[in-house]
Order: C-alpha cells, then sequence, then structure tokens
C-alpha cells in the first residue's frame, strides 16, 4: 500500500528521514563522548524508542510514570524521569518500577525525595535522584548553587535513593548554532561552579545531564557537560526548521490531509484542524502558519478549528476538493499526542504502523 491509499487525516514517518536523524546524532555523540538519553515525548513509542537505544543511547527520558511503565514494559531499562515525581500513588509505581528496572528521577524540592526516598524504602527499591538547576528558561530547577548543594546534600543523607547529580534543561536557547557562544560559555560556567562546590561539599556529582535539539550539535562546547536529552531530533518540524536547526529534508513526520471544500473564495479547507495537529503556534521564524504545505509551499496555513485546517490561498491556483496534501507541523511532539497511530513507510510505500502506546500516560 501506498500512503496516497491510507484514510486521512494521518500522520506517516519516512523511516530513511528518520533513521538518519538518529544515525547523524548518535555518531556526533560517539564522537564527542556524550551519552545520549533522548527524550521520548516527542513519540511515546517504545519501538522507536528502541531504534534510537540501537543507534547510540544509552538510556530514555521521560516525563511521566505513566511514560516510565509503557517503556519498562515493553523491556527497555534505565528511565530517566526528567519531572518532579510527586504523590504517594505516583511514588509508589515508581518504587514498583525500579524494583527491576533502574530508574532516575529530576526534581528541585526536598518534598519530592522524600517521598520517592519513602516509597523506595517501603517497596525495598532504589532510585537515582538527580537535582535540577535553572539555566535560564525559569520552569524548574534551584536557582542558586548554594541552594543546590544544599538539597544535593540532603538528597544525599535519605535512605533507598541515591545522588547522581546535576540536571538542567536549556529550552531557553535558540539562537542559531553559530550565535550560540554566549549561552553555552554560561552553561558551561554553570555546570563548572556546581561542580566545584559539590566536590567541595563531599558530594559525587557523576552525572550532569542536559541538552535540547536546538543546542543538540554544539553539546561538546560545553564543559562538563556528560549527557544529553534531545527528543525532537527525531523527527525535526517547522519549529525546528525556521529557526535553522533541520532543514525540510530532515523532517520525517508529516500529517497526510485531503481538501474537504474550496467553495470560499481564495481558501481551501483540509479534514484536520486543532484536533489533528495540536494548536501550537510556530515560535521561530516569522511565526506565520499552522504548518508547512509540501505541495504547496506559498500557500498559508492561516487558522484552525478543531475538525478544518483553513488555508488561505493567495497567489496560488485554487487547489481542487480531493487532493492530499502532506504538512509538517510546527510542533511534532504535541502534533504525535492527538494520535493513537503513525504509519511508517519507506519512498511512499508503507510498512506497517506503530501505536503511539505512551499517548494520554499523563500521571
Ligand atoms: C526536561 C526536558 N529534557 C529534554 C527535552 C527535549 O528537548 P527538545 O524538545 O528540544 O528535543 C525536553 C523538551 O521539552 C524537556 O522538557
Amino acid at each position: 500500500m501506498r500512503i496516497e491509499e491510507l484514510d486521512t487525516p494521518v500522520l506517516t514517518v519516512d523511516l530513511d528521514i528518520m533513521e538518519r536523524n538518529l544515525r547523524s546524532l548518535g555518531e556526533y555523540c560517539q564522537t564527542h563522548g556524550l551519552k545520549l538519553r533522548p527524550h521520548t515525548k516527542t513519540h511515546k513509542i517504545p519501538a522507536i524508542a528502541k531504534m534510537q537505544m540501537a543507534s547510540g543511547a544509552a538510556g530514555v527520558t521521560v516525563a511521566k510514570v505513566g511514560e516510565a511503565e509503557v517503556m519498562t514494559s515493553a523491556g527497555l531499562d534505565n528511565i530517566l524521569i526528567a519531572y518532579p515525581v510527586l504523590g504517594r500513588a505516583k511514588c509508589e509505581r515508581l518504587a514498583k518500577l525500579a524494583q527491576h528496572n533502574i530508574i532516575a528521577v529530576s526534581l528541585d524540592s526536598l518534598e519530592v525525595a522524600q517521598g520517592i526516598s519513602e516509597a523506595a524504602t517501603r517497596s525495598g527499591s532504589k532510585v537515582d535522584l538527580l537535582v535540577e538547576f535553572d539555566v535560564g528558561m525559569r520552569r524548574c530547577g534551584l536557582q542558586s548553587v548554594d541552594a543546590w548543594v544544599r538539597l544535593a546534600q540532603a538528597v544525599d543523607q535519605l535512605s533507598s535513593v541515591r545522588f547522581s547529580g546535576l540536571m538542567f534543561y536549556p529550552g531557553h536557547i535558540w539562537d542559531a548554532l553559530s550565535e550560540q557562544s554566549p549561552a553555552l560559555e554560561n552553561l558551561s560556567q554553570i555546570i563548572e561552579e556546581i561542580q566545584s562546590k559539590a566536590k567541595h561539599s563531599g558530594l559525587n556529582c557523576g552525572v550532569v545531564t542536559g541538552g535540547s535539539t536546538p543546542t543538540a550539535y554544539n553539546s561538546h562546547r560545553v564543559r562538563g557537560l556528560t549527557e544529553i536529552r534531545p527528543g525532537t531530533y527525531v523527527f525535526n518540524d517547522m519549529n525546528e526548521t525556521k529557526a535553522g536547526f533541520s532543514q525540510l529534508s530532515d523532517c520525517a513526520l508529516k500529517v497526510q490531509v485531503t481538501v474537504v471544500s474550496n467553495a470560499v473564495q481564495g481558501r481551501a479547507m483540509i479534514d484536520g484542524g486543532s484536533k489533528t495537529f495540536s494548536g501550537d503556534r510556530l515560535i521561530s521564524g516569522d511565526k506565520q502558519g499552522f504548518g508547512f504545505v509540501t505541495e504547496h509551499p506559498s500557500v498559508l496555513f492561516a487558522a484552525m478549528s478543531e475538525e478544518h485546517g483553513h488555508l488561505d490561498l493567495g497567489a496560488s491556483d485554487r487547489v481542487g476538493v480531493g487532493e492530499r496534501l502532506s504538512i509538517i507541523p510546527n510542533h511534532v511532539c504535541a502534533c504525535v499526542n492527538m494520535h493513537n497511530q503513525i504509519y511508517y513507510h519507506r519512498n511512499g510505500v508503507v510498512e506497517g504502523s506503530w501505536t503511539v502506546e505512551g499517548r494520554g500516560k499523563l500521571q
């Protein structure tokens, strides 16, 4: 079957492109002696996580305990939950996972560390804990090195957990690769100060995990970094492409849609809106549009209703009812999360499909 025969709207992944993306970052990390721990929130599919492991990853990252459960039940081990796990119900599930798997969690409060320590003690397991530092995103993470050291010391004293190092997420860095030097130098200085104070306090900060897709290929310039966690690189999307971190030809995932109406002058409606693409606006480049229409580059994907994508045709010819289009979404992680299934193909020939198993695993 060819992708043109799939009913729409539907997600398709070009395996050749995805494999190239995986290979390229795997080789980069190997060349620079960096561990790769891809964030699987982009795809939520154990089979792709296994392909990432085969291309050099040392383990994977997830955001939620439910996603870790999906990954471990598919046979993946060595998982970082890069999110504070809080509350008895989640901690019990986490501790249970840690009985048979290597599980790490990042956090920035003693409350979270204590809850995990108590649950791990009850279940007789051990959980690795990383203390997060805010390097500029202002989302999670301690904001002073002294506060970071104090929490790391407190974590180090708890039972049934191991303090294993520093976690940060440089999600605020979207400068062009060639213009990231000041931001990378800032990261290096933060890491060096933390490492030096940790050492002085008798802490063994062996793991320093950071990284994102926009900074991925500059990771070797961050002094002290041991591991990176890019997620989007597996598929890439319009945010990455308009910011210059990927080319259109590096975008592995497309949303296949059909034009269902062209009755309104200058417009065409496709059979996917915000329930197909997610409502994410473009955050890079000209910040225009909700996706790139591969077949008509000058057409603007201008607006969305829940089930209608509104295309502004501009000077383009009329787009016919029934015409199939393939669209690269703005934010691929959010788009994938709207779908149960992804079909994979080579040169347009469908080879199979994956279930998005981690979808809806929000707890
Ligand atoms: C904690 C954390 N690590 C890694 C990533 C992956 O970054 P990117 O989406 O740039 O690949 C994310 C993305 O949201 C994240 O939240």
